[in-house]
């Protein structure tokens, strides 16, 4: 079978993907203390489990199409109508339909990096062209150079806030004059995959902006993966005027999630005490790690979400630090020319330093 004759065009000529999860193989994770992929280490609410396990035994009936509860709690915590909402397996799938809703041959979209590289694929899947602006040094989005690269031919901008994998943040009062200066033609798409978890008074939604700017078009993207911690039950949402949201749900997504991922992504949003307790946790073993990798003279990039980016040490290679963090069981990541590790609990927090210093001793000799 020559099954290059019957890809389509974009797809058979779309460079190689820079996604790190579709080039991992075969990785036993049971063995690993997995502080490499922005998992929720303090894990599922507990009443998201209730709820998850109640409703299994209904699996023979479909889910609610309506998604009622769902967009209920989600409506309930953002203050709006379940029309301004559309979900998706993830927030990754919405970035696909956010393709294949908007974008195609001859559209640019805007990026800086290093950030979430899965809106490059989302881009070329599409035919459309991704525009890379650099981040300045302290690797931060430089706003004026996004804006001065939008040009007739910009259809979407993309704004990782705060950014993976480099966990700063712009602050609102930027973010809200980028908003109003872009011009109308451009779909704003702020991918907001970690905000529940920032501390800084000025690390805020952007909700607000979507709600006051209705002529804007300004999509939210949304996950229960990070904060809720709910990976693996596969459950995102966009938050968007509804004339947007009509045509996501025209885009597979409408009747993607399950009634298991409705039921335990809606009761964990809900359950504000496991909620505080993940930002409470979170931050207390953020701050030790960076209070600790400093010691041992890395250099750190603020962080707001539940990792924490840096660069291991003058002349040190930050594949070397992962691969004998991985000989050591630990799974951390090497990217963009640094490594950036995920908050895990404390105890593995503590042993990943204990291995850190170790690894930066032998490298340094
Ligand atoms: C910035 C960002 N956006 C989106 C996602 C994907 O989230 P989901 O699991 O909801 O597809 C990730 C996952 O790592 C991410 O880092």
């Amino acid at each position: 079978m020559d099954v290059q004759k019957l890809l389509c065009k974009t797809l058979r000529e779309k460079p190689e993907t820079k996604r790190a999860s579709r080039k991992m193989g075969a990785i036993d994770f049971s063995k690993l203390i997995r502080m490499g992929l922005n998992e929720n280490a303090f894990g599922v609410s507990p009443k998201a489990i209730e709820a998850m396990n109640a409703i299994a035994p209904e699996g023979n009936f479909y889910q609610d199409w309506s998604q009622a509860d769902l967009k209920g709690a989600i409506g309930e915590h953002y203050g709006v109508t379940p029309e301004f909402i559309v979900t998706g397996c993830g927030s990754s799938a919405l970035t696909d339909a956010l393709g294949t809703a908007f974008l195609e041959p001859g559209d640019e979209m805007i990026l800086e990096m290093p950030t979430f590289p899965a809106i490059i694929d989302t881009a070329q899947m599409n035919g459309a062209t991704p525009v890379v602006v650099d981040m300045g040094e302290d690797l931060t989005y430089d706003m004026d150079k996004l804006l001065a690269a939008i040009t007739e031919k910009t259809k979407m901008v993309y704004i990782c806030n705060p950014n993976n994998p480099t966990g700063t943040y712009v602050p609102k009062d930027k973010l809200m004059e980028f908003a109003r200066k872009c011009p109308d033609h451009v779909i704003q798409v702020y991918d907001e995959a970690y905000i529940e978890f920032a501390e800084a008074e000025d690390c805020l939604e952007m909700v607000d902006a979507m709600k006051e700017m209705p002529e804007k078009p300004i999509v939210l993207l949304k996950t229960f993966s990070k904060f809720y911690g709910m990976a693996g039950i596969r459950c995102g949402y966009i938050l968007a005027q509804p004339e947007i949201v009509e045509w996501l749900s025209k885009c597979g997504t409408q009747f993607a999630i399950s009634k298991v991922s409705q039921a335990g992504a809606a009761a964990a949003m809900r359950d504000k005490e496991h909620c505080e307790f993940v930002k409470k946790e979170v931050a207390r073993c953020r701050k030790y790690l960076a209070t600790e990798m400093q010691k041992l003279g890395c250099k750190l990039y603020p962080s707001q979400t539940n990792f924490i980016f840096f660069q291991p040490g003058e002349g040190i290679d930050p594949t070397l630090v992962f691969g004998k963090m991985m000989e050591r069981g630990i799974m951390i990541s090497a990217q963009a020319g640094a490594n950036r590790v995920s908050i895990g609990k404390m105890e593995h927090c503590e042993l990943y330093i204990k291995y850190l210093a170790e690894i930066l001793d032998e490298l340094r000799k």
